[in-house]
């Protein structure tokens, strides 16, 4: 062989070579990816029964490893796909969204999250939980949330008779906001008047008890708390009305009504059972009660129109 032929050859050869190392690598870095990609939720969940859409909007949705997991585990059900996007979603209750809304096929996902978020799966007075006093003017009381027996508010104040029927106490905080909200209503010629407001456990009862006998229970529950169970007990709760506008049939059609709706959050109070949100709230709708809960937090209620045990459940319980 000449010299020539074996230059020639060797280079052929190593042509080859690197042709053979390039397409080897490409093989093998295709195979890689390829192994790399069978390890990512994205094609677990394809091969779990989602689309390629809906598997890349759950990883994109749920970046913990643990959730996506516990998605693996159930079998591919669309409603969990409409449920993830609801706004106030809260994971841990999945499943009882589940159950939930396979019972009630007619009830909204939207409503099937705010429903199961407020334990309204659950009967009422049949799942009491004991309420953290420690979150002041957020603590939550209603027909699964219960104050102990003994419970009283600090810092009770009288509401001055200027700005209410004689006897009325709440917390000063709650009582100085009310008189910033009084002079407000006020000055657009409006004179607000509370007639209820703190009543401790006893006085509760009586309360629930008389409707109770005159009414009967299933009447009395839609318009008062059992005891242990009412907002007035917390000293952040007012019945609040207008002079000249004192009934409760009638309170909700009053320019006083209308003029709270839209600036009672601005002094920290809530409407605390609205028209409409008796499925959650349990109660009827009840135009005069008034929730002290601080200006920040009522603006979110009042801007996200939803009630205190829907915002209690998603921004404070779900985010501690
Ligand atoms: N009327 C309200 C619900 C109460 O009794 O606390
Ligand atoms: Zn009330």
């Amino acid at each position: 062989m000449t010299k020539l032929k074996l230059k020639k050859k060797v280079i052929y050869q190593g042509i080859i070579l690197l042709l053979i190392l390039v397409v080897g690598s490409i093989i093998g870095l295709n195979f890689y990816n390829d192994y790399k990609y069978k390890q990512t939720y994205e094609y677990k969940l394809i091969e779990h029964g989602y689309s390629v859409e809906e598997a890349k909007s759950l990883v994109d949705y749920f970046k913990e490893n643990e959730i996506l997991d516990s998605l693996l585990a159930k079998e591919k059900n669309a409603t969990i796909l409409e449920l993830v996007k609801e706004k106030y979603y809260i994971h841990k209750y999945l499943d009882r969204y589940l159950v939930y809304a396979e019972k009630n096929k007619d009830t909204s996902i939207k409503d099937v999250v705010a429903i199961v978020n407020v334990n309204r799966d659950y009967d009422f007075y049949e799942h009491d939980i004991n309420t953290d006093i420690e979150k002041g003017i957020l603590l939550n009381v209603n027909k699964y949330y219960t104050l102990p027996k003994d419970f009283e508010p600090m810092d009770i104040s009288d509401i001055s008779i200027r700005y209410s029927y004689a006897g009325n106490k709440i917390t000063k905080e709650a009582n100085d906001a009310y008189v910033s909200m009084w002079n407000a209503a006020k000055a657009e010629g409006l004179t607000l008047i509370v007639n209820s407001s703190y009543r401790d456990f006893t006085s509760q009862e009586r309360v629930y008890n008389n409707i109770k006998a005159s009414s009967g229970q299933k009447e009395a529950d839609k318009v008062a708390a059992r005891p242990g169970h009412s907002e007035h007990q917390t000293g952040l709760a007012i019945d609040v009305f207008e002079i000249g506008n004192q009934a409760t049939s009638t309170f909700k059609d009053s320019p006083a009504y209308t003029w709270l709706k839209n600036n009672a959050h601005l002094y920290g109070y809530i409407e605390r059972y609205p028209e409409d949100k008796e499925y959650l709230t349990g109660y009827s709708f009840e135009s005069w009660h008034w929730r002290y809960v601080g200006e920040e937090v009522a603006t979110i209620i009042h801007d996200e129109d939803i009630t205190f045990d829907e915002y209690y459940s998603y921004y404070i319980e779900n985010q501690a």
